[in-house]
């Protein structure tokens, strides 16, 4: 939900920080800060972009080795320069970066303000900064890293924090429980940072943070240790990021990147595992658990937005061809609503980022009742991929815009492989149909490519459906959750608002929205349900609606019919969501930018909801 950026060494750590935080900013963009010690503790922090604070910054004193930074999606207090992190404590011996909320703020505040404690935000962060404090000051046999542990161990919530302290001012402690940390391990100088991105530049060598974890950090030492004081083992990993990937390309925008790499994302997220000779596919992080998968009795997968759309997905791929009984759940709602979740169940997590965390409450829920739970991401080390009994990593690449895209189509291109192995082994699937799946799924990145080339033309609808204030997206079968999809990407990014439905619903009550102001966008390719989809379309021009149609590329009838439309290659019904979804991306990232939106950082978004 916000990013932190952290920095000790021989460098300017300003320049280090801002730009770290201007990778993160895709967490959270509304107010940032840095601390910057060099003698005295500077603190400078202002609502709006990190750009912003650059700015600021630049025309103030920004010497010093050591800093901490943060950009801020706000949870407790409104965005403004006083609720900025970083916090310092009342008698300014420490400062504190912190993404997470503390629940038990309220009681924490009540206590140190009975102590004298006055403050001077209205976030739970400046609570945890007095904290730290307050115990620093009641013993002297206590330091900064033994304070910090006492406070945390007071703390109910999730953090991320990088500390600082002015009477010790060699070292940053750093602290995760629910909030991701890594640190980047240099010569002679470390980087923290809420994910690798800011890190890449200056080191492949991190260690990803575990809950609980907490390290002290010198110029030339690391300690690991964990917040009741047990030694951590170091487990260094490898980035194997490219700083290339956290550029635009040449692209306007990160979304504009993103939607045109998905031909070859989706090429990544299928090498090495669906093979051109339609032998078996190789899903290497569940080798040793596909046993227990076979033998499944059920299977429920588990997102939140765009990646509950893509488990959609997986529940019609793995009841039509594994013959396998599918929940899809929220995960916002599974982890609250009592479920019944069994030993013998198989629990499918789905998240881009790894760390919403809804679904983190939603995978401990569903070990502790004795699932097999497997985990479908796109960041290696995040929560998620250490925390799931096995899993597969979408490779789609960082994605950077807020509105989610090709790893949507990662997903689902690992849902659609995860589904024809599993139909194999259960036998329930013919060769002939498995053959032509994997044959249909190799050859949608050249469709693809395709689809792409009709950006001028989806565009040019765009600009007559700019204006207009409601949308319906219909679809049927595997391409009702690519209605949803469609109708989330133009709600999140253009703030137009959008409804994705069930087509065949739409007699049940939508049908009373359509008119000549409405947009009604249909996900209509010929496939079983070509003829009923026709009929939906027929409905809704009968009304004066306005129908914008996908449909397969020489389709007549629909040319005919529809007020626009949109043409892709035929494919087959099971894999055609990760075609007819790209014009949905493009119509709605065209429409978000004639309405002069943010499309990277929409407004009171944040890439990664890591708080409820
Ligand atoms: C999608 O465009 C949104 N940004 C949002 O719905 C997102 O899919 C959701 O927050 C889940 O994120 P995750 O996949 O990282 O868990």
């Amino acid at each position: 939900m916000c990013g932190i950026v952290g920095y000790i060494g021989n460098k300017e750590a300003f320049f280090v920080i801002i730009k770290g935080l201007k990778l993160l900013e895709y967490r959270g963009y509304d107010s940032a800060g840095v601390a910057l010690q060099n003698g005295t503790l500077e603190v400078y922090k202002k609502k709006g972009k990190v750009a912003e604070l650059e700015a600021f910054v630049m025309e103030q004193k920004h010497d010093g080795a050591i800093g901490i930074g943060h950009t801020r999606w706000a949870t407790h207090g409104e965005p403004n320069d006083m609720n900025a992190h970083p916090h310092t404590s009342m008698h300014g011996l420490f400062t504190i970066v912190h993404n997470g909320i503390i629940e038990n703020y309220a009681k924490l505040k009540t206590d140190l303000t009975e102590q004298g404690y006055v403050f001077s935000s209205q976030t739970d962060t400046e609570v945890l900064a007095n904290l730290i404090e307050f115990i620093y000051r009641q013993d002297e046999a206590i330091n900064a890293e033994m304070a910090v542990q006492l406070a945390l161990s007071k703390v109910v919530g999730a953090y991320g924090i990088a500390v600082l302290c002015s009477a010790e001012n060699d070292k940053m402690i750093v602290a995760r429980k629910g909030s991701p940390l890594v640190v980047g391990l240099g010569n002679g100088e470390y980087f923290v940072a809420s994910d690798a991105s800011p890190i890449i530049e200056f080191t492949n060598q991190v260690v990803y943070l575990n809950d609980e974890d907490i390290a002290v950090i010198k110029r030339d030492s690391f300690t690991l240790k964990n917040v009741r004081n047990t030694p951590v083992s170091l487990k260094i990993s490898h980035l194997n990021l490219e700083i290339g990937e956290l550029e635009k390309g040449g692209f306007e925008h990160f979304m504009l990147k993103e939607i045109h790499e998905q031909p070859r994302t989706i090429e990544e997220t299928f090498r090495g595992r669906l093979r051109s000779d339609e032998s078996e596919i190789v899903l290497g992080g569940l080798i040793n658990i596909f046993p227990k998968i076979v033998k499944a009795e059920r299977i429920i997968i588990i997102g939140c937005g765009t990646s509950w759309h893509a488990a959609l997905i997986g529940e019609y791929l793995l009841e039509e061809y594994a013959q396998i009984p599918v929940e899809v759940e929220y995960a916002s709602e599974f982890r609250y609503r009592k479920p019944v979740i069994r030993p013998t169940d198989v629990v499918i997590l789905i998240s881009q980022s790894g760390e919403t965390a809804d679904t983190l409450a939603a995978l401990h829920l569903a070990k502790e009742k004795g699932a097999t739970v497997l985990g479908i991401c796109n960041v290696v080390g995040s929560t998620l991929a250490r925390e799931t009994d096995a899993g597969v990593f979408t490779h789609a690449g960082v994605e950077i815009g807020v509105a989610s895209t090709k790893a949507f189509t990662a997903q689902v291109t690992v849902l659609t492989m995860f589904a024809l192995k599993l139909a194999r082994e259960r036998k329930t699937i013919s060769a002939e149909d498995y053959s032509l799946l994997v044959r249909e799924l190799s050859q949608i990145p050249e469709k693809g490519r395709l689809i792409l080339q009709s950006n001028d033309k989806i565009k040019a609808i765009a600009e007559k459906y700019k204006d207009a204030v409601n949308a319906l997206y219909l679809g049927r079968g595997y391409l009702f959750p690519v209605a949803l999809e469609g109708a989330l990407k133009l709600k999140e990014i253009s703030y137009i608002h959008a409804e994705g439905y069930a087509a065949g619903e739409m007699k049940h009550g939508p049908i009373a929205l359509v008119d000549d102001n409405l947009p009604v966008i249909v996900v209509a390719p010929q496939d079983d349900y070509y003829e009923k989809i026709v009929s939906n379309i027929q409905e809704v021009k009968a009304r004066r609606g306005n129908v914008i149609a996908i449909v397969t590329e020489g389709d007549k009838v629909l040319k005919e019919m529809v007020t626009d439309f949109i043409e892709i290659p035929a494919s087959h019904p099971a894999v055609a969501p990760l075609l007819t979804v790209i014009p949905l991306q493009l119509l709605a990232y065209h429409i978000a930018l004639m309405k002069g939106c943010n499309v990277d950082q929409p407004r009171n978004l944040a890439k990664s909801v890591t708080v409820e």
